[in-house]
């Protein structure tokens, strides 16, 4: 171990979320996990109703008669009701369960995208965009023929809304940005967004909420946006589960995008109609298991009270922001924390951001070094990657001071230069 450098850090900031609910984290107390934008850690009660699903109400939902296919038809419905009631959705079959954001932004690219965008209109995302929310659209475009317009950013990462404002026009068909980017934790002040977009533009506006379901308050029926995707692995779901909530105007506008089992009505020798939503956009057999589990996850974080993770992650934020001054040739990418999540995306000196994941990992601690999946991002920062540490509920000071400490003994062992 290091011998600190620093001041011994403070445990004033305790974890959320009891460190013992989750399995991974007692059975390992040493482990500081800091990767958790990457994917949660689950809790005992999401394990517990997977496998409860599996041990009592395993059958195919929608396709028998018989009690068990019912009770697993019925299992996979409340799943959906509580997911979207988490979500701030009324409507719970606005909800389209996919595999996750990706999926979903393909969804939306392909199922509205396609019969909707033509040559001459134009497409616009922003540098801060995940790949999954990038390359849909941009090969939307391609396909098309529309033009795919780039928002850049401040001098701090955050969404440059004046230049927002600047590119859109009758012109524009499709608007699709993060709420929270992955890489540099900044927020996306959505009303602003939805503002701009709906003054100038009757453009769909699609919302990557990857990293901001799982951290902040999200009210869908009040947000104003037309789709917003979510991954349930971040949001101690678990993987494999993710969806897209839609308003029904827009999910009236898509066209299906996979085709089999149970999103048919008829299927005639030369052509097939359609189930209504959301089966229509869920082909094959759904993820019944997985969906239970996000439920359970969601309940367990709506039991801890949205409004107190942001809290607890802002808390954390600016203790990390103290104890990182402390180290030299350190640079935090992104916004303030007051703008941003609970990601603290950086770089060290001269050291590259994969040596300095290697040795966190020699002190138990997990961050995740790379370009994040957003390439655009990290061309703009002139790097080709960050070293990038996140956190949630369960994170606590100690955590944090784990990653410090481990940080100073990597800055004596590269001898870094600035
Ligand atoms: N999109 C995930 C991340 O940001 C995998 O790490």
């Amino acid at each position: 171990m290091t011998t600190s450098l620093i001041a011994e850090g403070t445990t004033a900031h305790a974890s959320l979320a009891p460190r013992h609910d989750f399995p991974l984290l007692a059975e390992q107390p040493a482990l500081r996990y800091l990767d958790s934008a990457a994917t949660s850690q689950k809790p005992q009660v999401v394990l517990d109703a997977l496998t409860g699903f599996y041990a009592t109400a395993n059958a195919n939902p929608h396709r028998g008669a018989y009690a068990l296919s019912a009770a697993a038809t019925d299992a996979y419905h409340a799943a959906r009701a509580t997911i979207a009631r988490f979500l701030g959705a009324a409507d719970p079959e606005t909800l389209v369960f996919t595999r996750g954001t990706t999926e979903a932004m393909n969804l939306v690219a392909n199922a509205w995208g396609a019969a909707h965008v033509q040559a001459g209109d134009e497409i616009v995302v922003t540098a801060l965009e995940h790949h999954a929310n990038f390359i849909p659209w941009q090969q939307l475009a391609k396909r098309t023929g529309a033009t795919f317009r780039i928002v850049e950013l401040t001098a701090d990462q955050r969404i440059d809304l004046d230049h927002l404002a600047s590119l859109l026009s009758s012109r524009t068909r499709v608007v699709a940005i993060t709420h929270v980017s992955n890489a540099v934790g900044a927020i996306t002040p959505v009303h602003e967004v939805v503002r701009l977009v709906r003054a100038h533009t009757n453009a769909l506006l699609v919302l990557d909420g990857a990293q901001g379901a799982p951290h902040l308050p999200v009210a869908f029926d009040t947000l104003g946006v037309d789709f917003y995707a979510f991954s349930g692995h971040k949001m101690l779901g678990p993987m494999g589960i993710g969806g897209v909530i839609g308003t029904r105007a827009r999910w009236a506008e898509c066209q299906p995008w996979q085709f089999g089992g149970d999103m048919i009505e008829w299927v005639h020798d030369q052509d097939s109609t359609w189930n209504v939503l959301p089966y229509r956009f869920e082909a094959g057999t759904p993820n019944a298991a997985d969906a239970v589990g996000l439920a359970a996850g969601v309940q367990y974080l709506a039991a801890l009270d949205m409004a107190a993770v942001r809290a607890h992650e802002l808390a954390l934020l600016d203790y990390a922001h103290a104890r990182l001054a402390d180290v030299e040739g350190l640079h935090i990418f992104g916004p303030p924390p007051a703008e941003r999540s609970g990601v603290l995306s950086f770089a060290l000196a001269d050291v590259h951001p994969h040596d300095l994941a290697t040795i966190l990992d020699e002190h138990g601690v997990c961050i995740r070094a790379g370009h994040h999946c957003a390439q655009p991002l990290m061309r703009r920062l002139g790097v080709s990657a960050t070293a990038r540490a996140s956190l949630y509920v369960y994170t606590d000071a100690r955590d944090i001071d784990a990653l410090v400490d481990a940080l100073v003994h990597a800055r004596r062992i590269f001898g870094a230069t600035s």
